[in-house]
């Protein structure tokens, strides 16, 4: 029998052999004159070098460049990370220079996890460029010293478009300062692919890997994907002004197609915060005044501080001169805890609470007769209405066709100010969807301290938006 230290000492010999198994392969270009350019690829974690030889070929055969290519594999437990990397990339440059490349045009190809270790590398490192498949750079991309290529599926199940929006965020900042930055730090968002895509893996199921359903074939998808990093090396490394222009040409309609499937995103996110104040709680009270909505002013205050919200209790003044009404409502976000570091984590809100004046108050304040209350429940369904309403028509015919509905229940009626803030948004998945069931605090209008406040725990649009784009398409 072997002695328990023996087996520990055997562990970690052969976790030392294992760590200086790094290793790439080489693959020649097909072209034999052209702008050398090398794709060093990173994989993703717990993926094998040789998932990306196919991508790898079919950008070689789309590309007019003499692209070398460099696989790298073999980290501990295939997960790629700072201290093997590297060696890993020293051995590739190593490698391509045997094999007879001359330029020095090296670009690093990282995918999910191999993408981020990338990213943290590149910055001080001989890469000239950098292509991000499925993942996010841990940076700003306008400060980064090379230029930087972000691929972002529309339909990844792990790095949610709801996170990459910031980078195309960014992008747009850059861009209205110059356009260049539209072939320096593109970010694009690929209609219908998802996160596996960029290599060729035997199958799993997608409950393992956590990923959606395309809507594009594997072939495709890396057709879609390799033109995209063609016009990027093609603008960035091409001696040849034509074929430049052509790579920016496509660029530019790239980042106007990416547009149109972040905008939601950001229209969303845009009623959630301005300034300080929550514009959606504007367009939910004024939904709350009914017939009277045209001649409602609303405030609204985001507060940060939780028992500044407490205290606020919305004032409502008709102003008789005027005609008019002028109510003060608050707003306070809860995201999930985690919601920054953890990307399997929604982005938007896991819920918002909304103080608001009922329909009867703005009834009562204009001398007309009671009327039958709004739900809270009817602000969920009206942020999905808002929601479905932003969507490129495509993810509205494929959340109608293949995602999951909302289900919207009954209130969760609070009898107190104390329930009512203690009470989360309650929201549940099964066969038939996801149920959303507000919780509602509602006094009477003539009731003494809190006469007419309607009190909303709700979803926000952006929250309805991110089931409707994402999550809804999960089956499993
Ligand atoms: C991102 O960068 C920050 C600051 O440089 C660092 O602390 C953090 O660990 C990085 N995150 C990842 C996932 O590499
Ligand atoms: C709304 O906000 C503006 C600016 O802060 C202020 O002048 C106005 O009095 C507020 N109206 C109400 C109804 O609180
Ligand atoms: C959503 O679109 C429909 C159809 O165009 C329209 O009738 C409805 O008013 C819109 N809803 C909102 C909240 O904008």
């Amino acid at each position: 029998m072997i002695p328990f230290e023996q087996i520990l000492v055997l562990l970690s010999t052969s976790f030392l052999v294992a760590s200086a198994k790094v290793s790439s392969e080489i693959i020649q270009p097909i072209r034999s004159s052209g702008d050398e350019v090398a794709l060093i690829f990173v994989p993703g974690a717990y993926q094998k070098a040789e998932y990306y030889s196919e991508i790898a070929g079919v950008i070689q055969e789309t590309s007019q460049l003499r692209v070398w290519v460099a696989l790298t594999g073999g980290y501990d437990s295939d997960y790629p990370n700072p201290r093997e990397l590297p060696g890993a990339i020293d051995d590739a440059v190593s490698g391509l220079k045997q094999a007879g490349m001359v330029s020095d045009f090296y670009v690093g190809v990282g995918h999910g996890r191999g993408g981020i270790v990338l990213g943290t590398y590149a910055r001080d490192s001989g890469l000239k460029a950098l292509i991000l498949m499925g993942c996010i750079l841990n940076d700003t991309l306008s400060d980064f010293p090379v230029p930087v290529l972000t691929l972002a599926s529309e339909l990844d199940g792990l790095v949610r478009v709801t996170l990459v929006v910031d980078y195309f965020e960014q992008l747009l900042d850059s861009v209205s300062q110059s356009k260049d930055a539209i072939y320096r730090t593109p970010v694009i968002n690929i209609q219908g692919t998802n996160h596996i895509q960029f290599e060729t893996r035997p199958p799993l199921p997608r409950a393992v890997t956590r990923d959606i359903k395309s809507d594009v074939s594997d072939t495709e998808a890396r057709k879609i994907i390799s033109r995209h990093v063609n016009s990027f090396i093609t603008a960035t490394f091409r001696s040849v002004a034509g074929d430049v222009e052509v790579s920016r040409v496509e660029l530019e309609n790239d980042f106007i197609e990416s547009d149109k499937r972040f905008k939601p995103i950001l229209d969303m996110k845009a009623l959630q915060v301005e300034g300080d104040s929550f514009p959606w709680a504007s367009i939910a009270q004024r939904y709350f005044a009914g017939e009277f909505d045209n001649i409602v002013e609303v405030n609204n205050t985001l507060y940060g501080d939780i028992e500044e919200f407490i205290k606020f209790k919305p004032p409502i003044r008709y102003d008789v001169a005027s005609g008019r009404f002028e109510v003060h409502t608050s707003a306070f976000i809860e995201y999930e805890g985690d919601y920054q570091t953890n990307q399997r984590v929604e982005k938007s809100p896991a819920e918002i609470r909304l103080k608001l004046k009922s329909k009867g108050a703005i009834h009562s304040a204009r001398g007309a007769a009671p009327v039958e209350e709004w739900s809270c429940r009817s602000l969920n369904e009206l942020a999905l209405e808002y929601a479905l309403n932003s969507s490129t028509s495509h993810a509205r015919d494929r959340y109608h066709s293949r995602g999951r509905p909302m289900v919207f229940e009954d209130d969760i009626v609070a009898t107190s100010g104390q329930e009512w803030l203690s009470t989360p948004l309650t929201i549940w998945r099964d066969a038939d969807g996801l149920h959303v069931q507000a919780v509602a605090l509602l006094a009477a209008v003539d009731s003494p301290m809190y006469g007419g406040m309607h009190y909303c725990c709700v979803m926000a649009p952006s929250q309805a938006l991110e089931w409707i784009i994402i999550d809804s398409l999960r089956d499993y």
